[in-house]
């Protein structure tokens, strides 16, 4: 039987992996494989890929997964296909993660529009200008983090902004060393390594005005080529939440951080992650415990005005990631 006109062809279907692969996710450890055919685009998770000595391991290959879900649904959005998205679980297969089936002609304009922005996102651990996110974009990230089922909690108020400073100074002082030794591990192994110098950015000059938000991921490596800076002293910081916990939560999160990530792209804002009080399941308890709201953290955000764009972090062929279905 032949196929339907708005099937995907191989190039399509090239190129919606691509797109996909190129999301963010934890130490660039790209924990997912892509199963393309006419028909749609499937995402399983390869945890093999992950760090594991955390207590958040689990979670950040769904929401990595979760990111790269969204970018698919963009890619097919811009090839102007409807789709239906089912999320697991699926009975018998415990790495599935999501199918996206195309339905139609008429991808939505939203994700669309959004694409555009996929392959200028990068994580930036450069400093930012000293200068606030507009209150109207921060409205926007609000919005399409909602959008996938998530918040976006802004720390506007001090009292709560520098409490949760605190913390992520404390995850990174208390971090276990096995924790350490498999993330430097796994940050230099390789040709490239996952996150090449250029994407670590400078270490932060510890000068007093440092606020401790920008996560240098590699403290114990001298690397060649790697700089100081001062970093800004008030970064705008916000904590993406779901109301429930669990594989789901975890895959809706991750496309909410595409969204709002790919939506902070279009207005000129970048940002980086200051995960490490997330990795320890007590501190993450503290994170959520402020009076007003009872959402479960998923991702710290550090947001602003970059001065500095570093380059795409690389990625694993294509081939590696990639199984190609007739039917
Ligand atoms: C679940 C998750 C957790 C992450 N945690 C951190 C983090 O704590 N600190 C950080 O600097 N980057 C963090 N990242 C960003 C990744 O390191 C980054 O996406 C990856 O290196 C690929 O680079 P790119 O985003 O520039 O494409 C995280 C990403 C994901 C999806």
């Amino acid at each position: 039987m032949p196929y339907p006109d708005h099937a995907l062809d191989v190039p399509e279907q090239t190129a919606v992996a691509a797109a996909a692969a190129s999301a963010p996710s934890v130490l660039n450890s790209q924990p997912w494989l892509f199963t393309t055919g006419p028909q749609g685009v499937e995402v399983h998770a390869d945890p093999r890929r992950a760090p594991t000595a955390t207590a958040s391991a689990q979670r950040d290959v769904y929401l990595s997964c979760g990111a790269a879900l969204f970018t698919v649904r963009a890619a097919l959005a811009r090839l102007d296909r409807a789709v239906r998205v089912s999320v697991l679980p699926e009975a018998g297969d415990p790495l599935f993660v999501a199918r996206v089936t195309v339905t139609g002609d008429g991808g939505d304009p939203e994700a669309a529009a959004l694409y555009r922005w996929v392959g200028d996102r990068r994580t930036n651990r450069y400093p930012f200008r000293p200068e606030p996110v507009p209150a109207g974009v921060l409205a926007l990230l609000s919005g399409a983090a909602e959008h996938e089922g998530a918040t976006l909690r802004r720390l506007d108020a001090e009292p709560e902004y520098q409490r949760v400073l605190t913390l992520i100074r404390r995850a990174s002082l208390a971090e276990d060393d096995a924790v350490r030794e498999d993330r430097t591990d796994r940050l230099t192994t390789g040709v490239p390594p996952a996150v090449p110098v250029e994407n670590l950015g400078p270490v932060p000059r510890r000068d007093g005005t440092d606020s401790g938000a920008v996560r240098d991921l590699a403290p114990d490596l001298a690397l060649p080529g790697r700089g100081t800076a001062a970093f800004e002293p008030h970064p705008e910081l916000a904590v993406l939440e779901t109301a429930e916990d669990g594989p789901a939560s975890w895959v809706a999160a991750g496309q909410a951080l595409q969204r709002l990530l790919l939506e902070a792209t279009g207005h000129g804002i970048a940002a980086s992650f200051a995960n490490q009080p997330l990795e320890d399941a007590e501190l993450r308890e503290e994170v959520s415990s402020s009076a007003a709201h009872f959402g479960h953290p998923q991702m710290v955000l550090r947001m602003g005005y970059p001065l500095t764009r570093p380059p795409a972090a690389p990625r694993r062929p294509q081939h590696e990631v990639l199984r190609r279905v007739g039917r």
